[in-house]
């Protein structure tokens, strides 16, 4: 059975992956903070919310102006998709800092704020076809290693099962264990990163692929730049140019 696509919202990344993610299943977005995870992400609401699919966006260390605020600086506006009612948005973040500063007046201590991730998505309406949980910081943060897993797992199977395309974006413990278990629970993991250009001595922001089940991936690292539009991926087939020119050459 041939695994069905969903457009990712920049192009020359569908084109990376034979059309785009794969759909009903959850990827990996991981990458330093600034990287470009939540703009990665943003491209994809848009995208989805335009090819009219029910999206939810579930924000757990910024609130939803600030995330609107940069959707809108890239040139995406999603006031009419909050409107209709195609893109939901829980705001555990606002949850969030209000028990904090509960817990503080009150004295006691602010581990228990956190609402259980799991229960969050068993809460997801069932015709919901996209989700993003923007970030998994914080059950890394509050959970040992066991519980992380035990959660991503479930929550991955929870999203597998209900067919939803995910994106789970997380940046800390880009090299721990957590990481590298989430990226073997994921079906794919996608990496955002900073660079610098061996010729011009320039920062430069890299997509790495390392992993996408059913997809033949170059595991080649792709240059990409965030401008006012947002993401643009460069120089995909520098290297098949630079093969082609010297071939040409030769003859
Ligand atoms: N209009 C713009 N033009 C150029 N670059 C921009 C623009 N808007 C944002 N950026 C760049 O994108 C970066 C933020 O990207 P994004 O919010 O996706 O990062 P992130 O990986 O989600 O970070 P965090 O882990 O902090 O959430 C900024 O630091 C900035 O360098
Ligand atoms: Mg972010």
């Amino acid at each position: 059975m041939n695994v069905q696509r969903v457009a990712t919202g920049i192009a020359e990344l569908d084109s990376l992956l034979e059309g785009g993610y794969p759909k009903g299943h959850g990827m990996l977005v991981s990458g330093p903070p600034g990287a470009g995870k939540t703009i990665l992400a943003t491209h994809f609401l848009h995208q989805s919310c335009k090819d009219g699919k029910k999206c939810m966006l579930m924000l757990t260390h910024v609130n939803v102006e600030s995330f609107l605020e940069q959707a809108e600086n890239i040139g995406f506006d999603f006031r009419r998709c909050l409107e209709n009612g195609t893109l939901l948005i829980t705001k555990s973040f606002e949850v969030r800092t209000n028990k904090i500063q509960n817990a503080s007046r009150l004295g006691s201590g602010i581990g228990f704020v956190e609402k259980d991730c799991v229960e969050n998505v068993q809460e997801i309406p069932d015709d919901i076809e996209v989700v993003v949980i923007d970030n998994l910081d914080m059950l890394s943060l509050y959970h040992n290693v066991e519980e992380f897993a035990d959660k991503f797992f479930t929550i991955n199977d929870l999203l597998s099962t209900k067919r939803c395309t995910s994106l789970f974006l997380i940046g800390q413990e880009e090299s721990g264990i957590k990481h590298s278990i989430a990226e073997h629970i994921a079906f794919g993991s996608l990496m955002l990163y900073t660079n610098r250009d061996e010729r011009t001595g320039k920062g430069i922001r890299q997509l790495y692929i390392p992993k996408m089940r059913c997809t033949n991936i170059s595991l080649e690292p792709v240059s990409f730049r965030i401008t006012p539009s947002g993401i643009k991926i460069e120089n995909i087939f520098q290297r098949d140019e630079i093969l082609k020119d010297a071939l040409e050459s030769a003859v």
